[in-house]
Formats: C-alpha cells, sequence, structure tokens
C-alpha cells in the first residue's frame, strides 16, 4: 500500500503540479510529509515496539526538547536502481535528520530508522548524516548519532561504502572540534562500527544494542568458536570487556535521558568552556568524613569514589567506564558550578595500580576534556604499574606511555591531590609537578617514593640483611627507618614539587580556589602538525 502511493505522488506529472491549486498543493505536501512520517509501515513500527525499541521519530522526541527539533532533508530518497530497488523507494531513506535543542542549547541529530531498509546505509541515507556532520562543523554545535542500523545497504554496493567512508572522514574532522556522542540502540555492524568509535562517547542499551566487526555465524566458519550476540557485542561484553562502550543504559529510554545528561556536561566546541552550573553547596565546605577516610594500614583500601562524591558541588558524580578497568575511575562533575573532568586511582581493585587498560581508559579521558576545556582533577594513590608478564607482553611501556604523553600534553587546569601512594614512575605519570601539574597538594599520609618501603629495603639492604644476627628484626628496623624518612609527604613539599600539605577535609575548598586562580590559564605547546601518541 505504502509503496503504491509513494509511488502515485512520484508520478504526478508537471502538468498536473502545474494547475494544482493552492490547497491542493498542501495537501500534496502533507501527504508527502506524511508518508515520510509513517517509516517503513505499521507492522514494522509494531515489531520494533515489541522488542522494547522506540522509532527513530519516538527517540527525537524523547532526546530533544519538547517541540524544538527541526528536520532536514525530509524528502530525500535512494537513487538504486539495482534489485528492484526503484520499485520501493521509501522518502527519507530510512534516518530522520536535522536540529533542535536540549535544554535550550543546539545540538545536531540523526536517527537511524529499522523499520526502512532495517535501517541500512546507502548512499542517500549516508549523506544526510554527511550534511548534519558539515553543519555542526560550520556552526560549532555538538551531533548526537542514534545508531539502530543493518549495515551497509548490501543492494548499493560500493556507493554504500563511500558514504560510509565520508561520514568516518567527517566524524575524524570533527574529532576535538565538536563533541560527538554516539547512542548504539539497535545492530551496529560492520565497518559501521567505525563511526561510534571515532565519537567521543557510546551509549548502549542493554539486550538491544550490539556492536561487532564480523558476526557469530562469520566467527563459527573462520575460528569455529561458538558465542552469542549478547556475549560477542552486547552492551555487558562491550562496557566490560573491551572498553568499546562508555555507558550502559537498561532501556532506550534511560539512553537518550543520559545523553542529555551527559551533552549538559559538555561546552559546544573546543573554543568554549561548559557552561557553568548553579550550586548552593558552599565552596568552603569542610569535608569532615575525608580527615578519616585513609585506612591506618597503607595495604588496606578505601573507596576513592567516596572521596570523588565528598568534593565534587552537591555530591554529583558521571562516571564513565563504571565497569570497565575499575582501578582507574573517571568521570564528570562540577566544582563551583565549573564542569570538571576527575581521574582518580582506585585501591579497591587491584590495588589501584595502573595497567593497560586503565593507561588507554584514562589517556582518553584526559585528551577529551584537554581538547574541550575541562578542567583535570587528579586523586592520586597508585603503588605503581602492575607487575606480570601479561602486562609487559601486552605492551603496558606503549599503553602506560600515552597515559604519560596524555597528562604531558594537556594544558587545561591541572590539580593534583595525593591522597596517599604515589610511587615510581606512577609518581611522575599522575599529573605530577613535573609534567606542568598546575596546583599539587597532598595529605598528610601521602609517601612519595620510588617504591614501597619493604620492597626498597630488600634491594638497597641485602647484603646488610644476609649478614645479620637477626635479619627479622633488622629488616624491621630498616622498614621502620625507611618509612620515617620517604613515607611522607614532606620531602617533595621541601623540594617544591608539592605546592602544600592540606588537611584531607580542606581538599574541596582547596581545589575550588585553585580551580578558580586557574580558569583562565594559558600555555602554549610549540607548533606542530600533531605529535605522536604511542598508539
Ligand atoms: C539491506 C537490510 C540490511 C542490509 C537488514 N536489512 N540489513 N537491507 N541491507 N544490510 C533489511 C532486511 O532485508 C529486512 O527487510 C529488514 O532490514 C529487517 O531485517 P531482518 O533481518 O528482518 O531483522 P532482524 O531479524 O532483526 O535482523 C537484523 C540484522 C540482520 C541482524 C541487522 O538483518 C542482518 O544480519 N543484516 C545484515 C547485517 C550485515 O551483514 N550488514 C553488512 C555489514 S558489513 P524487510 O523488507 O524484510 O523488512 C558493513 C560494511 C560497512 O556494514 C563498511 C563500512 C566500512
Amino acid at each position: 500500500m505504502l509503496t503504491q502511493a509513494i509511488r502515485r505522488v512520484g508520478n504526478t506529472d508537471r502538468l498536473a503540479n502545474a494547475m494544482m491549486s493552492t490547497e491542493d498543493r498542501l495537501k500534496d505536501l502533507r501527504v508527502r510529509k506524511a508518508q515520510v512520517e509513517a517509516g517503513g509501515g505499521q507492522a514494522r513500527v509494531d515489531a520494533q515496539h515489541k522488542r522494547g525499541k522506540m522509532t527513530a521519530r519516538e527517540r527525537l522526541d524523547t532526546l530533544l526538547d519538547e517541540g524544538s527539533f527541526q528536520e532536514m532533508d525530509t524528502l530525500v530518497e535512494h537513487r538504486c536502481r539495482d534489485f528492484n530497488m526503484d520499485k520501493n523507494i521509501i522518502p527519507g531513506d530510512g534516518v530522520v535528520t536535522g536540529h533542535g535543542t536540549i535544554d535550550g542549547r543546539q545540538v545536531f541529530v540523526f536517527s537511524q530508522d529499522f523499520t526502512v531498509y532495517g535501517g541500512s546505509l546507502g548512499e542517500m541515507h549516508g549523506l544526510k548524516i554527511c550534511k548534519v556532520l558539515d553543519m555542526a562543523l560550520k556552526t560549532g554545535r555538538p551531533v548526537i548519532g542514534l545508531n539502530d542500523s543493518g549495515g551497509a545497504r548490501i543492494q548499493e554496493g560500493v556507493a554504500s561504502l563511500g558514504s560510509y567512508a565520508e561520514i568516518f572522514f567527517r566524524n575524524v574532522r570533527a574529532s576535538g572540534v565538536v563533541p560527538q556522542i554516539s547512542v548504539i540502540m539497535g545492530p551496529c555492524a560492520g565497518g559501521a562500527v567505525y563511526s561510534p568509535a571515532i565519537t567521543d562517547f557510546v551509549i548502549m542499551v542493554d539486550k538491544t544494542a550490539h556492536m561487532f566487526i564480523t558476526g557469530p555465524e562469520v566467527i563459527k566458519t573462520v575460528t569455529n568458536e561458538d558465542v552469542s550476540f549478547e556475549d560477542l557485542g552486547g552492551a555487558g561484553t562491550h562496557g566490560s570487556k573491551s572498553g568499546v562502550s562508555h555507558f550502559t543504559s537498561e532501556c532506550d529510554e534511560d539512553a537518550l535521558l543520559l545523553a542529555r545528561d551527559l551533552f549538559g556536561m559538555l561546552p559546544n566546541n573546543n573554543l568554549e568552556r561548559p557552561a557553568s552550573k548553579k550550586t548552593n553547596d558552599p565552596v568552603n565546605r569542610i569535608c569532615e568524613k575525608l580527615d578519616s577516610i585513609i585506612p591506618n594500614d597503607p595495604s588496606k583500601p578505601y573507596d576513592v569514589k567516596d572521596v570523588i562524591t565528598e568534593i565534587l558541588d552537591d555530591g554529583g558524580f558521571l562516571e564513565v567506564q563504571e565497569a570497565w578497568a575499575g582501578n582507574i575511575v573517571i568521570g564528570f562533575g562540577h566544582l563551583a558550578g565549573q564542569t570538571v573532568g576527575v581521574v582518580a586511582n582506585q585501591p579497591k581493585m587491584l590495588a589501584g595500580c595502573l595497567d593497560i587498560d586503565a593507561s588507554d581508559k584514562a589517556a582518553r579521558f584526559i585528551r577529551f576534556c584537554d581538547a574541550f576545556n575541562i578542567p583535570i582533577i587528579t586523586l592520586e594513590d597508585v603503588p605503581g604499574f602492575l607487575p606480570g608478564t601479561n602486562q609487559e607482553w601486552g605492551g603496558i611501556i606503549r599503553h602506560g606511555a600515552k597515559l604519560l604523553y596524555a597528562y604531558a600534553e594537556a594544558t587545561v587546569p591541572k590539580l593534583t591531590v595525593i591522597l596517599r601512594k604515589a610511587y615510581g614512575g606512577a609518581y611522575d605519570v599522575m599529573s605530577s609537578k613535573h609534567i606542568r601539574g598546575d596546583y599539587n597538594v597532598a595529605w598528610p599520609a601521602a609517601e612519595l617514593a620510588v617504591m614501597g618501603a619493604e620492597g626498597a629495603v630488600q634491594i638497597i639492604h641485602r647484603r646488610r640483611l644476609a649478614g645479620a644476627r637477626d635479619p627479622e628484626g633488622e629488616r624491621s628496623r630498616l622498614i621502620e627507618d625507611f618509612e620515617e624518612t620517604f613515607a611522607n609527604p614532606y620531602k617533595a613539599a621541601a623540594l617544591g614539587y608539592l605546592d602544600d600539605v592540606i588537611e584531607p577535609s580542606e581538599t574541596r575548598n582547596r581545589l575550588c580556589k585553585a580551580l578558580e586562580m586557574l580558569l583562565d590559564k594559558e600555555e602554549l605547546r610549540p607548533a606542530r602538525k600533531h605529535g605522536n601518541i604511542p598508539l
């Protein structure tokens, strides 16, 4: 029925059109628009709902401020003539594009319509997305893409692949200029995954979103592995194993509301700062809880998220990649109303050691914050890099170097609080003064040393211990001596490597004041085409 109706409109001849009354022209336009809005027809819309998924337009209605959506390229059609596609034209071509507002701020959007050719991306579908990306770059506004697609439209062959590449090119060109957020709300297969992968944040809907390069059937053929869609590329997998996704949501609505919250933390582009957020939380609020949060035994863990929420405005913290590489915690919050990015070692997991995944996770986040003028708060409690052959053979040297590179390259305000351990190379890496931390302080329990006391004594006093009459007693005395000399923040403070040693309870106050002082900071690096981060 729908196809016939479309053909009828398509056949309206020029003469008939010229003879139309104004009223008829309006009717004709409305019929055309109604056809676009019907997407792939009621049966496919019902199937979409049955799977717990919203339609492309319902999603945009939830994402954007009410009535703000302005559609572009409504009447675009594909121009494929193979496989009888000329008899199967659905205007709009399976993607709804345009712009609207979130909390009054402009944003460009596209929303793939799975009811039209399975949301597959043909030439014109792709070019609609390209137009949105071009407009976003021209106007300096973020882009949010809602992905629900069977991938490259098979009937359109290389024209479809060409449009994908046009999108990838634009994603790269916009990277670091306007924030880009991808919400995966259905299949996202094959090369199609590379557009979301290039964007800054990926939100996946649990159970309905799947991302993979090759599906379960191909994997079975090539490697003889049995794997389900969910285990291979579901939200759980990408949120906890691969690190591809940054957030997991339970349903479409949650994902879209999360995208709104995330958008609210970010600036429009790389020339602006995020808008400040009003708060009644006093800057000088004393955080008494922090005075006793560090256990007396330095080998005992605590939850660094308790420190983060205590310090930030109103305890608000939007954690990024919560279920992946939990030994480092990253996310956004506000300090005195300003958006900040937080990077914190988590003593509750792997004692807060830096490993391959933690380095990758934090490095990418730091680079995002730096690109978009978001100050970085580092809360440090790190005993070093994780030892082990799988780390060494997996390239911890290369991955750890990314973190060092990202911190050293960043020119946004960098504020560091050493809560407890700052050992070895990890001391240098975690936004130390030497790689241009702007404000570096420590709590009194901080230990800044090349390594922990036990390891150090074992190495520098090996001979003395071997010859001692009471080796264990001697070891304890030497450890105590080492701790007294090095396991404190005062040597570093005396060298000016720390700007101060502060009481934990005054951390919020001190950070807010330092941030205020640093907000207009300017720091330049030598002009170059680009650096060569060890990828
Ligand atoms: C054209 C497609 C399509 C595609 C789905 N459809 N994928 N049409 N090109 N790639 C159509 C179906 O024919 C069907 O049309 C409708 O969409 C819904 O598909 P179903 O299979 O009925 O839905 P479902 O059972 O939910 O399965 C969804 C699916 C499956 C998992 C996405 O359709 C599928 O595996 N599609 C192929 C995925 C794929 O291999 N894509 C190419 C990847 S390679 P009707 O008319 O019946 O409703 C790639 C390269 C990109 O993308 C390169 C970039 C560098």
